[in-house]
């Protein structure tokens, strides 16, 4: 059969209508049962409720959101490696939702993907649950109609602690995102060639929901920052008033080794953890995200972000190992890409951006084997940039464009540069099911830039 007998996206931009597979019922029924805390984890539950109502992007100017526990982001859910996740999730929203835990290594079924659950409808309580593997800066956001769902406020972080993690003073989680408000304060209406091209870029920065804050910190001491780039196609290119930093990890938690950096680039759904300061009494230091050209029709622009504004000084016990954590490559030496992956675009005037995987939109990829490494050329043919996610499993960068990277890291999302190859590297663990990756430019993603695969055992 060919792959077109597949499609049931004909409406470019519009939610695409996917079923869940007739077994998704016993695979969710099974992946709740199997998930039991580690020795001496617990279980974490939180309750989350999706609903619409006001709130100040911009303090003092009331505008209409969707938000988790009316706030915008949603509460920051915390634990540790080893405990178990369970979230009750009500919609109280006037459409169907889901939440996909972006970055976390979970069963199939309780991915949130229209692929392996019913969207839950209007009125309706969705229990997810499962054990939390790996340490590191997560986070969650539905995974349905996602242009709108995101923009307008739903989203948030979600912790999950190591055993060694590096001492800091202070830690910060900082959720990014930007929004695009009109003249009454209002989130304003997606559509629009540009919009569907660029992806949706607003002008008001947010961190944590609001626009420009001022961050207090004690002079001498030293943060962590845990930073998610929640925005649906802005790339984030922090810079802290020119100042250095330390980055201490990525996507998949902590890196090998710090590594001393001035900015950091976050494309949408990157996170970094990093350590900032120790900075003196009485600055008052620009946080930024410095124009970067991603090929859009809008030209890019260097944008405050946040200040941060220091006091008086605290006492400084923060103290980071030289080795952060130890990674074994999945790949040493030479080695040949077992599949390519293409991104691509195409404009027709009846149907306008088309965003592509090897010619397709929401593209049927080949299965892969529990077991079997995986190593994959994703190659970008297009003139822009696209931020390449992977669900459910971390893969190793190997090389851009034939230079390895800078360090070794686990990562969920990677950047693919214009007309670039980056070739990764992942292992499919013991979890079969319905899987997929995507642009995370989410225009780009509802375009058709997605795809879906199997794991089979
Ligand atoms: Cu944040 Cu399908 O992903
Ligand atoms: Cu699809
Ligand atoms: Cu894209």
């Amino acid at each position: 059969m060919s792959q077109e007998h597949h499609h049931t996206h004909v409406t470019r931009g519009a939610h695409a209508a996917h079923v869940p597979a007739p077994n998704a019922r016993a695979a969710y029924d099974a992946a709740y049962a199997s998930a039991q805390p580690a020795p001496g984890g617990r279980v974490v539950v939180a309750e989350l409720e999706a609903r619409e109502m006001d709130w100040e992007f911009v303090p003092g100017r009331k505008t209409r959101a969707w938000g988790y526990n009316g706030q915008v982001p949603g509460p920051v859910l915390e634990a540790k490696v080893g405990d178990v996740l369970e979230v009750r999730l009500t919609n109280s929203l006037s459409e169907p939702t889901t939440i996909h835990w972006h970055g976390l290594r979970l069963p199939a079924a309780m991915d949130g993907t229209e692929n392996v659950q019913h969207p839950i409808q209007p009125g309706e309580t969705f229990t997810y649950r499962f054990l939390l593997r790996d340490a590191g800066t997560f986070w969650y956001h539905p995974h349905s109609n996602e242009t709108v769902q995101l923009e307008r406020g739903l989203y948030g972080a979600l912790l999950v602690r190591g055993r060694d993690e590096p001492t800091l003073d202070v830690e910060r989680v900082l959720v990014l995102d930007d929004v695009a408000l009109d003249r009454h304060g209002q989130i304003k209406p997606l559509g629009g060639w540009i919009e569907n091209h660029d992806g949706r870029q607003g002008s008001t920065l947010l961190v944590n929901g609001r626009a420009t804050p001022e961050l207090k910190v004690a002079a001498g001491q030293m943060e962590r920052w845990r930073l998610v780039n929640a925005a649906s196609a802005r790339y984030i290119r922090l810079s802290i008033g020119g100042r250095p930093f330390t980055l201490l990890g990525t996507d998949g938690g902590l890196i090998t080794a710090p590594v001393l950096m001035t900015e950091v680039l976050l494309a949408p759904a990157d996170r970094v953890d990093i350590a900032v300061g120790p900075f003196a009494e009485g600055e008052a230091v620009v946080v930024q995200t410095l124009a970067y050209d991603r090929k859009t029709v809008a030209r890019p622009k260097t944008l405050d972000v946040a200040t941060v504004s220091v006091g008086a000084a605290e006492p400084s016990r923060a103290r980071i190992p030289e080795r952060l954590r130890h990674i074994e490559p999945l790949v040493t030496g030479a080695t040949m890409p077992t599949r390519e992956v293409h991104l691509g675009f195409k404009y027709s005037l009846k149907r306008g951006a088309n965003f592509t995987i090897n010619k397709e939109l929401h593209h049927h990829d080949q299965p892969v084997r529990v077991g079997e490494l995986q190593v994959w050329d994703v190659v970008n043919e297009t003139m822009m940039d696209h931020p390449f996610h992977l669900h459910g499993f971390f893969f190793q960068v190997l090389d851009v464009n034939g230079e390895s990277p800078a360090f070794l890291s686990w990562e969920d999302t990677v950047n693919i540069p214009p007309k670039g190859r980056v070739r990764i590297a992942w292992m499919p663990d013991d979890r079969p099911g319905e899987w997929m990756y995507h642009c995370h430019i989410l225009e780009h993603h509802a375009g058709g830039m997605m795809a879906h695969f199997h794991v089979v055992s």
